[in-house]
């Protein structure tokens, strides 16, 4: 927590309005639209819920593809599986782990409806070149967001870009919630359709603002929005950016200083940041060599009681992926790097001293050594 989280809590519990689009649900549409320039932010329940909404919102039907890293969370694919769609999954690039561009064309086929780049770890896919293919081929492209909020790319923020952004408020993000997430609307056309299907398909909104005399059921929808307490608690977040973002910055940049030399020893990677990108300082991870490597550390760590944990299981691989036709060697890179890929533990209170003992412990540890250990 960075302060005030519980006072604006109790504020919009004394209020008296703790459903959703009240008070502090404003507050934090104004402060993401001004922050980020984009026209219209809506929270919702979560950056999956984002992701169901907008596609919704591109209707989506049976028989559409859309095109998704295979290196990301279930909810980046199953958004669109659940209407339907055939997710059709590609590899992501070596260096940034970000969906590979240069691989995008040629997934394109005639049922092509979107494309989903995520922004891993808050470092910027190519837009430039995602943008340019998408548009040849009029593509909807929504940015999954969840790691990214506050990055850039090219001097621009990350969610500003597709025609929608997803954002989540997850506890494990920068900012947090709880449980939550934001819809970033930039393609205007759609602002009015959001409002509908995150209010359960009526015109409440225009009814709050006076525009109609009464509300009723107009289009599809379902409950996306959050309770203004979960608002609350946010808002106390957002407005607290600077401070979380310096500490966060911090973190990251500890530890890339402390282990650069251990991980070039050891022919362990690091995390790439290109020089166009701005990150959101949401991840510090390492690559070992091997899955073994990873398993030793894992439990090096685990003797110290220090946590760290591993993902993306690769989406084609999973039981739902090989049901849409994934194969092993469709995406090596994310085969791959699912094996060897380690998060270093990383949140906001995470002190000096308990993060000088994570890369103490860490830097003990060598893969050399692992193997003669478990030979
Ligand atoms: C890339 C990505 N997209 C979407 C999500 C889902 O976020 P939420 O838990 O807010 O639904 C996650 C969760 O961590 C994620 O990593």
């Amino acid at each position: 927590m960075v302060g005030k989280e519980l006072g604006y809590v109790a504020d919009a519990i004394r209020r008296g309005c703790s459903a959703g689009d009240a008070e502090f649900t404003q507050k934090c549409h104004r402060l993401l639209e001004e922050e980020l320039g984009v026209p219209r932010a809506f929270l919702t329940t979560s950056c999956t819920a984002a992701l169901e909404m907008a596609a919704l919102l591109l209707d989506i039907r049976p028989g559409d593809e859309v095109i998704i890293p295979s290196f990301t969370f279930v909810s980046t694919a199953n958004a669109f599986v659940l209407r339907g769609a055939r997710p059709v999954f590609i590899d992501v690039r070596p260096d940034t782990l970000n969906l590979d561009e240069t691989q995008l064309e040629r997934h394109i086929t005639s049922r092509t409806r979107a494309v989903v780049p995520v922004h891993y770890a808050g470092v910027g896919c190519e837009m430039d070149c995602i943008l340019e293919i998408a548009s040849r081929h009029s593509l909807a492209v929504v940015e999954d967001n969840a790691h990214g909020l506050f990055g850039r790319y090219k001097g621009q923020h990350l969610g500003t870009f597709g025609h929608f952004a997803t954002q989540s408020f997850h506890e494990t993000k920068n900012f947090t919630c709880g449980e939550g997430g934001a819809l970033l609307v930039n393609a205007s056309e759609y602002i009015e359709r959001a409002e509908i299907i995150r209010q359960k398909g009526t015109n409440r909104a225009r009814f709050y603002r006076g525009e109609v005399d009464k509300y009723s059921w107009v289009d599809i929808g379902s409950s996306f929005l959050p309770s203004d307490i979960l608002a609350a608690f946010l808002y106390a977040q957002l407005e607290a950016r600077e401070d979380i973002q310096a500490r966060r910055k911090r973190i990251w940049e500890t530890y890339s200083e402390s282990l650069r030399d251990w991980a070039d020893a050891n022919d362990i990677g690091l995390p790439t940041v290109p020089e166009h990108c701005e990150q959101s300082y949401h991840m510090f991870y390492l690559l070992l060599p091997s899955l073994d490597d990873r398993q030793a550390l894992i439990n090096h760590l685990k003797r110290r009681d220090i946590l760290s944990v591993f993902h993306y299981l690769p989406l084609h691989l999973s039981d739902m992926g090989r049901r849409f036709g994934g194969r092993v060697g469709d995406c090596p890179v994310t085969e791959d790097v699912s094996d060897r890929l380690l998060r270093l533990p990383f949140y906001n209170d995470l002190t000096e001293a308990d993060q000088q003992e994570v890369v103490d412990t860490v830097r003990q540890f060598s893969p050399a050594l692992s193997i003669s250990a478990t030979a």
